[in-house]
């Protein structure tokens, strides 16, 4: 499907809001609801999230958080030039400021568990909190949210933050999801750093109480089973558990057509100034979107980055709100909200089935396990 061209005429750029390192309650960028087009309104705010969640009014109003966080690694989110203002933990920040990417840990978990207190206050009770983390952070982050809070936590707190989840999050079976590619860099042979390839991010729910709230629409993001396009199993024709024939709910490892990293020339990526380091494909935000909220519903984002959960959100005829603390990335993603989905349901309901239909002829991987001796 043909990308549409921004329309900047959709786009309010309010710049006179604040840009001095107070919280932006209006948002810096507007884009209108088209009912005719099937689209929702979307707003793209400038600003730490911490700071600027807790001003916008949302409490307990929101359906669906997705949250993508800096992971720490020393990232420059938004190529800045050499020497440009790095953010510091509640400093007042300049226009040019970039997030600093490289907390001591004990300063990266108090930011951590500080946003997704706040993440949660924004929450309606049976909303869900999806979060994309790396394996260096999803243990504590599990850990914290299953501790309920402060309380959770032996009633110490901890440092640096104010409260904990103010209600109990519930983390779903199923709801340890993992985000797998295949493209990642060899680690050295030797020395500290040696490791397996990385080749996944934890995609982590969490559903604020009571669970009988939730909106879960898995029908709507069935793929085919690996019994129905490799084994040929002609059971999968009659089931009896209300799903399609030959359908299944997606595995909770994700993977397939359109699940790639959005990296170098992959043909999703944003162009141009929409480009970013750490776009996420489509179809991830297609699936935590559609089994998650519901037309009109209000889906946050408080890392937006390149603005792939706006995007999505925005397509699919959710309201949506995202804060990122960078302002050159706000002002991509909002062009990008505003130009639509390159894919908008081609990697839908496809099959990840890794091996052949039964009986077709298998990869010979011999010739490169002898290469290794
Ligand atoms: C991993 S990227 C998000 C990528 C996004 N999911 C996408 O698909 O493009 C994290 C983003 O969060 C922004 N950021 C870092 N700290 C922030 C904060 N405290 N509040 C809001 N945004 C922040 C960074 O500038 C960066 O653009």
């Amino acid at each position: 499907m043909a990308r549409k061209t921004a329309d900047r005429r959709t786009i309010t750029d309010r710049a006179g809001a604040t840009e001095n390192g107070s919280p932006a309650l209006a948002p810096r960028y507007a884009l209108p609801e088209d009912p005719a087009a099937g689209l929702g309104p979307a707003s793209v705010h400038v600003g730490d999230c911490r700071q600027v969640l807790p001003r916008l009014g949302l409490s307990g109003g929101v359906d669906l958080i997705f949250a993508d966080p800096p992971f720490n690694w020393s990232r420059n989110y938004d190529r800045a030039p050499a020497g440009a203002a790095l953010g510091v933990q509640g400093a007042a920040r300049g226009p040019a400021a970039v997030w600093r990417d490289d907390m001591p840990e004990a300063e990266y978990l108090a930011f951590t568990y500080s946003w997704l207190s706040a993440c949660v206050s924004s929450l309606r009770p049976g909303g869900t909190l999806w979060v994309n983390v790396p394996d260096d952070w999803a243990a504590e982050i599990v850990v914290w949210m299953k501790g309920r809070g402060l309380g959770g936590h032996g009633g110490e707190g901890v440092a640096g933050v104010a409260g904990g989840p103010p209600a109990e999050m519930i983390m779903p079976r199923g709801g340890w999801c993992v985000w797998h590619y295949r493209f990642g860099q060899n680690r050295t042979r030797d020395g500290g750093d040696a490791a397996f390839v990385n080749s996944k991010v934890h995609a982590l729910c969490f559903v604020k109480a009571p669970l009988a709230a939730r909106c879960w629409r898995p029908l709507r993001v069935l793929e085919p089973s690996d019994r129905a396009t490799v084994y040929a199993d002609p059971r999968t024709r009659s089931k009896r558990d209300g799903f399609p024939p030959g359908m299944r709910v997606p595995l909770d490892v994700w993977y397939g057509p359109g699940w790639g990293r959005v990296q170098g020339n992959n043909a999703e990526r944003a162009a141009g100034d929409f480009a970013h380091d750490n776009q996420l494909p489509e179809a991830y935000l297609e699936r935590v979107v559609l089994a998650c909220s519901d037309e009109g519903g209000l889906v946050l984002d408080p890392f937006v980055g390149s603005g792939t959960t706006g995007v999505v959100a925005r397509a699919y005829g959710r309201r949506f709100v995202g804060v990122e603390y960078s302002a050159a990335n706000a002002a991509s993603a909002a062009r990008r909200i505003g130009a639509g989905m390159a894919h908008k349901g081609v990697y839908l309901n496809r099959s990840s089935a890794t091996a052949r239909p039964r009986g077709s002829s298998t990869i010979a991987s011999e010739p490169l396990a002898a290469a290794c001796t």
